[in-house]
């Protein structure tokens, strides 16, 4: 199948070409490696197969380049994904992540792209959560603009869905970690805590350490993406994590026992709006798929510690 996958230069993005690569699918990428690096297009550029475009989401060209690369699926990563720029700049954030997102999904249309599969947000639609781990029935409390914008990019797959019939399936995806994680997403805080233990420099746990989050590793969250290229899912959200929250005192206890570092981090204030626990009930994506999370969480840090030792080698 032919697939594009916007933000193939990013974090999750990249891993996601990656799998489509070995799964024998005919992918072209784009980004505008405002934040992606094509370091961690290596591996793919390696195996062949992929085109990778240097491009702005916001391009009036947009269209003309998604009709050049005839897509059956586009998979939608590419996005503005710093929870806190949202809040100091939340322009920008709106221009990214909802104009990108419309300018897109009108290219889709006009190119005939059958299905977008949208990378929403788990650890921010819902809010703070009642119940945990959350279902996708629960009301939606975004409550930053990054947020906001993801409900928006979601809202946006339906109004396309009746009005143009293009298919969509939006992935609430937890706090993703893994090689290649950028300290700024958001479960930056794995690669932060790691490269820090890793050089032997202070840490610091905002709050009290009993905040939690649902950690899923990035090789299962492009499982999941694949899983949903076909017509499984259309018209609807998935969330797709583990269903078990992991507190940041835990993570750090569990990151320095990978690194061989003490676990000894200092605290400070907790910052404001941040939420006190996540964790997403994926049982639907289960049902419709079969997608189970496949990397247990101390061994997905092991390997994340490795791939920022080797990094800074
Ligand atoms: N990392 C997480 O924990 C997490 C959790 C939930 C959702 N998400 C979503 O998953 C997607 C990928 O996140 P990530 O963690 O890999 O972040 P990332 O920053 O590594 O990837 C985003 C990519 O989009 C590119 N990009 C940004 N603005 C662009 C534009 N205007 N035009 C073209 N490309 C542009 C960046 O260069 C980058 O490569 C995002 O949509 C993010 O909101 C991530």
């Amino acid at each position: 199948m032919r697939v594009l996958v916007t933000g193939a230069a990013g974090f999750i993005g990249s891993h996601l070409v990656d799998r489509l690569l070995t799964d024998g699918h005919d992918v072209a990428g784009l980004d505008d490696l405002s934040t992606g690096r094509l370091g961690n297009l290596a591996d793919a550029r390696r195996a062949g197969g992929l085109s990778f475009s240097r491009f702005d989401l916001l391009s009036g060209d947009l269209a003309g380049l998604v009709a050049k690369e005839r897509p059956e699926v586009v998979c939608h990563l590419a996005a503005q994904m710093d929870v806190r720029r949202s809040v100091a700049d939340p322009l920008h954030d709106t221009r990214v992540n909802v104009l990108g997102t419309v300018n897109l999904l009108d290219a889709c249309v006009r190119a005939g792209v059958r299905k977008v599969v949208f990378a929403s947000s788990g650890g921010t639609i819902y809010g703070q959560p009642t119940v945990l781990p959350v279902t996708e029935r629960a009301a939606l409390h975004p409550t930053s603009p990054y947020g906001a914008a993801k409900v928006a990019g979601e809202t946006y797959l339906g109004a396309y869905r009746a009005l143009h019939g293009l298919g969509s399936t939006s992935l609430a995806l937890g706090n993703v970690y893994g090689p290649r994680q950028d300290p700024h997403g958001e479960a930056g805080v794995v690669a932060i805590f790691a490269r820090a233990l890793l050089a032997r420099a202070p840490t610091t746990v905002y709050g009290d350490g009993t905040s939690s989050r649902d950690y899923v590793h990035v090789e299962d969250v492009a499982d999941a993406f694949v899983r949903v290229l076909g017509p499984v899912g259309d018209g609807r959200r998935l969330n797709v994590g583990t269903g078990t929250a992991t507190t940041v005192r835990e993570l750090h206890r569990l990151l320095a026992t990978a690194v061989g570092a003490p676990d000894e981090p200092a605290f400070a204030p907790s910052r404001l709006g941040e939420l006190q626990a996540v964790s997403l009930d994926s049982s639907a994506l289960r049902r419709a798929t079969g997608w189970t999370p496949r990397v247990p969480l101390v061994e997905g840090l092991a390997g994340t510690v490795d791939a920022v030792r080797r990094e800074g080698a």
